[in-house]
């Protein structure tokens, strides 16, 4: 599949550089179309800018009805040519309306091996704060489906990394962070050599060279 991809995102950006750093030493066969966020301060926007790719903010409460900012996303979609949405620490729910229009061609990455410490409120610090509270010895990051809940599409890729006795939520969050950077371009990857099959909630990767 040739990806055309939107990024969605609303914070600091380094899984969009991944991508774009994977896109750069050809791990990745995909062309970023857009930037989307819904942060007009966002760091994202200026990596996209350096990067010159276009990125368009759409800040939600500017609508007064939210049928009218899924509206304004998916045209932005359409101007842009995307067929694959890659959300990478965006803040808002999907609208319904996107989910059902990209089924199986939108996806994001997780801090957790889900599905735990994932769901709604589930984001940044909490995640890895709720980890080490709990006591997991292992933590991870998940890139999955996005379905019309929060966080509970089917995973496509999921890699651990241990958690140590003097870990922080600051140190097991850079820990997982190196390795979404890792796994992210490696699952649009999978997508491109046309290697998911999709049976239910199991994902399956096909073998390459087929
Ligand atoms: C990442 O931890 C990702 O797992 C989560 O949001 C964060 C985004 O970070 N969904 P960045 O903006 O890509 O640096």
């Amino acid at each position: 599949m040739n990806l055309r991809l939107a990024v969605f995102a609303s914070g600091r950006g380094s899984n969009f550089q991944a991508i774009l750093q994977a896109i750069a030493a050809q791990r990745l066969q995909a062309q970023v179309m857009v930037v989307l966020s819904n942060r007009a301060e966002a760091g994202v926007l200026q990596i996209a800018q350096v990067a010159q790719i276009p990125a368009v903010a759409i800040e939600e409460k500017r609508f007064t009805e939210f049928a009218d900012y899924a509206h304004a996303l998916l045209a932005q979609l359409t101007k842009h040519d995307v067929n694959f949405i890659a959300l990478a620490g965006f803040m808002r729910k999907i609208p319904i309306e996107v989910v059902r229009q990209f089924r199986h061609r939108l996806v994001n990455i997780h801090p957790a091996l889900l599905p735990s410490f994932g769901g709604k409120g589930m984001y940044g610090h909490r995640v890895h704060e709720a980890v080490l509270e709990y006591g997991c010895k292992v933590s991870g990051a998940t890139v999955h489906f996005v379905d019309e809940e929060y966080d509970s599409g089917p995973p496509i890729l999921q890699r651990c990394v241990p958690v140590l006795n003097d870990d922080t939520p600051e140190t097991l969050a850079a820990r997982v962070l190196a390795i979404e950077h890792q796994i992210y371009p490696e699952a649009l990857q999978l997508f491109a050599e046309n290697r998911i099959r999709v049976e239910g909630r199991r994902v399956k990767i096909l073998e390459g060279n087929f």
